[in-house]
C-alpha cells in the first residue's frame, strides 16, 4: 500500500507546476508497449481452452486472472491495444488490436448486462474510431439495440445488474454513465435518434437521484419500475451507503463530461464540474491526486489507493478542460498522471504486464485489492495520450 502525507490540496496545486517535469510521453508509451507484449503472452499461456477465458483482469494469488468475455471488463484488454496502435500506427499493433477485438464480438446479443458500452464501446468503438471499418460498425449497432433492451421508460433509466435480486428491484449504478457513450455513437453513425433519447434520459434520471446536496454521489439507487420511485439508495463497493466510493466518483466526472460532448447540454456539464470540485477539492484528497479507495474509508490514511480512479479522473479532466477553462483541469490532471507515471507503475518486466499497481477492485467484497486492474491501465493510456491531444474524442472524429 502507498502512503503519502496528507497536506491541503492546494498546496499540492501551487507547488506542482514549479517543480513538474512532464511526463516523458515517447518512454512511457515504450514501457506500456513492452508490458502489454508480456501481458499478451502471459495471457496466451495462462489460457485454459476448456471454459474459454477470454483476456487479463488482475493479478490473483500470483497469478493471472483471466475473465470470460460477458465480464464487464473484457474490453479494456483490446481497448489498450488500440491506444498503442494509435500512438504507434504500426501495422503489426493493429492487427493485435483486431483480433483482440474480434474476440468478443458474440457480445453484442448478451442483453444480461449494462456493461456493453465498456466491453463493446472501448474494443469495437476505437477500433472503428480508428479505421473506420463497417464490421465494426455493424457490432456497434446491434450492441446499442441489445443495450437499449434494458432501458425502462417509466424509471427512465437502463437496469444495470441482475444479480442479487433480493438486495434490489431495478439498480442503476453510477458506472452505468459510461455505457452511454456506446448509445450517443450508435446514433452518431446510424442516424437513429433513438439510442441518443435513452441516453439522456438515462443521464438526467442519474443526475436527479444519484447526486447528494455536497455533490458526491451514490453508488446504487434502486428503482420502482411500476411508479418510477426512487425504493432506496446504497452501495455494493463503497464503505457505506452514505460513502463517496471514489471509483464511482469518477465515473461521475468522465460519464457527464461525455454526455457534454455529445449533447452540448450545460446541465451534464454543470454536473461534470460539480462532481470533479468533489474529488479535486476533498480534504481526504492526497496530494499525489491518487484517492483513497473511498472519501470516507474509516482508516485514512491507513486505507488503499485506487490508481484506477486516478486513471479515470485524469482522463476525464484533460476532456472537461477542453469544455471548461474555469479551473486548473489540465494541472491537475497533468499531476495526477506523473503521480501513476512515477510512483504507481510497475518496473519493466514485472506486474505480469499490467502498467500500474495499486488499484482496488471491491474492498467491502475484499476482492481486488491493492492489485492491477486492466481498466486503470486503459484509462491511464487514454489519459496519456489525452494530455498531448494525440487521441479524438468521437464525437468530433467518427467518420
Ligand atoms: N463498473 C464496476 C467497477 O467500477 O468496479
Amino acid at each position: 500500500m502507498i502512503r503519502y502525507i496528507l497536506f491541503p490540496a492546494f498546496l499540492a496545486v501551487i507547488s506542482t507546476p514549479v517543480f513538474a517535469q512532464p511526463v516523458d510521453l515517447a518512454k512511457t508509451m515504450r514501457d506500456a508497449q513492452s508490458q502489454m507484449d508480456l501481458l499478451l503472452l502471459n495471457t496466451i499461456r495462462y489460457r485454459n481452452t476448456d471454459n474459454t477465458p477470454y483476456g487479463p483482469r488482475t493479478i490473483e494469488n500470483g497469478k493471472l486472472k483471466l475473465i470470460p468475455k460477458r465480464d464487464w471488463t473484457s474490453g479494456f484488454f483490446p481497448g489498450e491495444a488500440w491506444y498503442l496502435y494509435e500512438y504507434s500506427r504500426n501495422r503489426k499493433k493493429r492487427n493485435i488490436a483486431v483480433n483482440l477485438t474480434g474476440g468478443l464480438e458474440t457480445e453484442k446479443y448478451n442483453a444480461g448486462t449494462h456493461d456493453m458500452g465498456f466491453k463493446i464501446y472501448c474494443s469495437f468503438g476505437n477500433g472503428y474510431r480508428l479505421t473506420g471499418d463497417t464490421g465494426f460498425r455493424t457490432v456497434i449497432l446491434q450492441s446499442a439495440r441489445t443495450l437499449s433492451k434494458r432501458f425502462n421508460a417509466k424509471a427512465g433509466v437502463i437496469r444495470s445488474w441482475d444479480h442479487n435480486r433480493d438486495k434490489w428491484d431495478y439498480p442503476v449504478i453510477i458506472d452505468n454513465m459510461l455505457n452511454l457513450e456506446l448509445l450517443f455513437a450508435a446514433t452518431k453513425i446510424s442516424g437513429d435518434s433513438s439510442f441518443y433519447r435513452i441516453a439522456v434520459t438515462h443521464a438526467r434520471t442519474t443526475m436527479m437521484h444519484h447526486f447528494r446536496p455536497d455533490n458526491s454521489c451514490y453508488h446504487v439507487v434502486d428503482y420502482d419500475t411500476l411508479t418510477g420511485d426512487v425504493r432506496k439508495k446504497t452501495t455494493h463497493q463503497g464503505y457505506s451507503n452514505e460513502s463517496a466510493w471514489s471509483r464511482g466518483q469518477a465515473w461521475a466526472v468522465y460519464g457527464y463530461t461525455m454526455c457534454y460532448r455529445f449533447t452540448k447540454d450545460t446541465a451534464f456539464l454543470a454536473q461534470a464540474e460539480r462532481s470533479a470540485a468533489y474529488m479535486l477539492d476533498h480534504k481526504n484528497m492526497p496530494a499525489d491526486g491518487v484517492p483513497y479507495w473511498d472519501y470516507d474509508a474509516p482508516g485514512i490514511p491507513d486505507e488503499e489507493r485506487d490508481a484506477s480512479a486516478a486513471a479515470v479522473l485524469a482522463s476525464a479532466l484533460y476532456e472537461l478542460a477542453s469544455y471548461s477553462k474555469t479551473r486548473d483541469y489540465p494541472a491537475r490532471a497533468d499531476m495526477i498522471l506523473r503521480s501513476l507515471t512515477n510512483h504507481y507503475r510497475y518496473k519493466k518486466g514485472e506486474g505480469l504486464g499490467f502498467i500500474l499497481q495499486h488499484s482496488t477492485g471491491s474492498k467491502p467484497a475484499k476482492s481486488e485489492v491493492d492489485v492491477p486492474l486492466i481498466y486503470a491501465d486503459y484509462y491511464y493510456l487514454e489519459a496519456l495520450l489525452r494530455s498531448k491531444s494525440l487521441t479524438k474524442y468521437t464525437s468530433t472524429s467518427w467518420k
